[in-house]
Order: structure tokens, then sequence, then C-alpha cells
């Protein structure tokens, strides 16, 4: 089988936001240059050795209608909601939050020494599950399985498969990847992904070429940057004389009309305004 090669279509530099009640991050998706790549809807990476760039946080904050996933590379973010639950997201921590018909929550990221760094990915829910039962999936670093390779890569599987080792993030309408991929100078990584999938990968560290053969071998992307990769059967990342880290993420598109608010995300403007009128009748929140 003459399996084809991703190529990187969208090289995106993330922004400066301030969100929250005032923290600074770098956003590649929800954009003026990247609204959405179906059905991911928004991608922030939070970093900072400066406690006065995160401290303030995210205070009491409402979802509807999508999923929300937090996941700490160093550093700990404290987090409570209106289901009852609440913790702590350490290094190597994944949070996988799916909102469904609404929930309240916060996300605290406690001041530390050294560096704070983690992403917050959104995916979209369909519309037959936007208002399904709100789910959290809170996974333990030591539950995230590292696959070392022989040749010095390095994969955290989150979600989906890599060499028959599966991600514990499961039952996920999206059927997404999500992995934490290292790779040494001198590197190559290929990774098969569901045709139809979107797919993009978020360099944060080092140096790395992107779905790139023959003439372009050549360009290599520093952090931070996400690619975008176009359709086809796999992806392909190599390294030369740096290292690279990246995530890697993919999922099915759901091809459904997207109304978004802020936190909430559904389908129409009508199911929005219902979304603001419950907040303010205290009807928000359903189970
Ligand atoms: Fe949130």
């Amino acid at each position: 089988m003459n399996r084809q090669l991703r190529k990187g279509i969208k090289i995106i530099e993330p922004q400066p936001v301030l969100e929250g009640a005032g923290v600074r991050l770098r956003r590649s998706i929800a954009t003026r240059a990247l609204d959405n790549i179906d059905p991911f809807l928004l991608f922030d990476h939070f970093g900072s050795s400066n406690p006065d760039d995160y401290i303030k946080g995210f205070p009491m904050h409402p979802h509807r209608g999508i999923e929300t996933v937090t996941y700490m590379i160093q550093g700990v973010v404290d987090h409570k909601d209106s289901i009852g639950n609440s913790g702590s997201i350490g290094a190597g921590d994944v949070q996988w939050m799916t909102s469904g018909s609404g929930i309240m929550h916060e996300e605290m990221p406690r001041a530390q020494q050294g560096e704070m760094m983690g992403f917050q990915l959104w995916l979209n829910l369909p519309a037959k599950l936007k208002m399904m039962k709100p789910r959290y999936q809170n996974i333990d670093s030591n539950q995230v399985p590292q696959i070392n390779r022989q040749d010095g890569i390095k994969i955290r599987v989150i979600a989906g498969e890599v060499d028959g080792v599966s991600g514990p993030v499961t039952e996920i309408v999206a059927d997404p990847t999500y992995l934490d991929v290292t790779i040494p100078p001198n590197g190559s990584f290929s990774h098969l992904i569901k045709q139809g999938h979107a797919a993009f990968a978020y360099v944060f560290e080092g140096k790395g070429s992107f779905g790139m053969n023959g003439e372009d071998k050549g360009k290599a992307i520093a952090h931070p940057r996400l690619v975008v990769f176009e359709d086809g059967d796999y992806i392909k990342a190599t390294t030369a004389n740096q290292p690279a880290r990246f995530l890697l993420v993919s999922g099915k598109p759901l091809n459904e009309p997207i109304a978004r608010y802020g936190p909430f995300v559904m389908n129409t403007q009508q199911e929005i305004e219902l979304a603001l009128e419950d907040l303010r009748n205290g009807t928000f929140v359903k189970s």
C-alpha cells in the first residue's frame, strides 16, 4: 500500500493573550489567524517562571458544549467544580473534562519557584452530546504510559495508540490521539493517523521538520509553533542537530455549525442565549 504523507500546510505563531483573571498565555487555535481545526476549538500554552504571569488564575467560570483537556508539564494547578470534584493537576498529569450541559469550575495555578508550564485544548462535542452529563477523567502522570524506543525517541501516550500501547483517556467521541513526543538529535518519527481526521503538532522545545520530504526537508520549525497537517495517512517529524519535543494531536471532525461565545460552544445562537439565560436564572448546572 502506498501511504500518503501528511504535509504541514500551515505554521501558526502563538499569539500572546491575557485570559482568566489575568493569565498571560500563548494561543494558537481560536485566534484571528486560525479560528478552529474542527473538532479542535482552542489551544493555549501557558508557561512562565514569573508567578505574576499566572497567579490570578481562572476563578469560577462556566463551560457548556465542549471538552477541555489540561496537560501539565511543570507546576501545579488546583481545581474545583460545581459537581463536587476538587484536586490538583501536577507535572505529567492530565484532566480531560467533558462539560456537557454545564459545569462551573476554577483552575488556579499555584505559585512556585521555576517554570510553570502546561497546555489547554478544547474539543467540540457533537450536537447530540452537547447537553450530556458532565464527566471528568483525571489521570495521574504514572497512569500515562511512556514508550522509550531504542532510537532514543520517547512518547507519552495520553490518548490513542502507539506500538500497541493505548493511552488512558477513553470513550471520547472525537476518537482522539494526544501524544507528547521527544525526538533526540538526528531522529525520525512517523505516526499513522486515520484518513479524514484533523491533525496538528505543537512544538514546545527544540526544533524539527514536520510533514516535509524532499526539497523542503531543511526547513526546521523552532518552538513555539503549531503545525497543521493536511489529510493523508501518516505524519513524519525529523530532527537535525537539536532535539524536538511536541504534542501530536488528532481527532475526527464534526462538520457541524459552530456558535461560540467565550466558554460556551453550541450549534446555534439561540443555544448560546439559552446558556446565558440559564446562568442568569441559576439553572445552568443541571446535575
Ligand atoms: Fe475552564
